[in-house]
């Protein structure tokens, strides 16, 4: 057995737990589109460079960028926080660097998901140590219930509850990034 999920129902089990459809990728592609309309019009004449955080973003990174229909840069850096776990261990490690020159230049990270904010807090802090003219964040999750550091992210795709997802670029033990769609653990 080595298919994703069986094909007459919907549903991943990975062990005891079941996940169950969250976004399609209507869903996704829909409001991709429409994130990339807005940043097209909010950084018009600005090149501005998109950072993906590696590796759960690559996905939204790389659909998202289809739809920005003005001159932009990218570049990618890696952290780890969860390890393989569920639970966020509560530090971050620095995988990969940027290799990007980012001062005096417009900034968009780019995240799959925001939990705790603990990574995006501490990218900021980092970011900012190169001066950039002006630093955002795009993620197409955030789970609002778990926010504990005070940062505002600019792009949203979806706010969710907080429980465990998968797909899409995000990974459960590193599995699961290649599902097109967003699966959440159900009771
Ligand atoms: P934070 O630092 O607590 O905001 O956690 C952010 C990072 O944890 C994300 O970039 C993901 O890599 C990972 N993460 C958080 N929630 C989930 C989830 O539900 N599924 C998969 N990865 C997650
Ligand atoms: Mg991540």
């Amino acid at each position: 057995m080595d298919e994703l999920k069986s094909k007459s129902e919907d549903i991943i089990k990975i062990g005891n737990e079941k996940f169950v459809p969250l976004l399609t990728e209507a869903d996704i592609k829909k409001r991709v589109e429409e994130l990339g309309a807005q940043i097209s019009k909010d950084y018009k004449n600005k090149l501005p460079i998109f950072i993906g955080v590696l590796n759960g973003s690559f996905m939204f990174l790389s659909d998202l960028l289809k739809q920005v229909n003005i001159h932009c840069e990218m570049d990618f850096f890696k952290l780890s926080s969860y390890g393989d776990s569920k639970i966020s261990s509560g530090n971050v490690k620095m995988l990969k660097e940027l290799n990007a020159d980012i001062s005096e230049r417009h900034v968009i990270i780019v995240e799959d998901i925001v939990d705790t904010g603990l990574s995006i807090s501490y990218i900021k802090d980092l970011m900012s140590e190169q001066k950039p003219a002006s630093i955002s964040f795009a993620s197409l999750l955030v789970k609002p219930g778990c926010l504990k550091y005070d940062i505002k992210i600019d792009y949203i795709g979806f706010e969710i509850s907080d429980e465990f997802v998968i797909g899409y670029g995000l990974d459960y033990a590193q599995k699961f990034r290649n599902l097109p769609a967003v699966y959440i653990l159900s009771e």
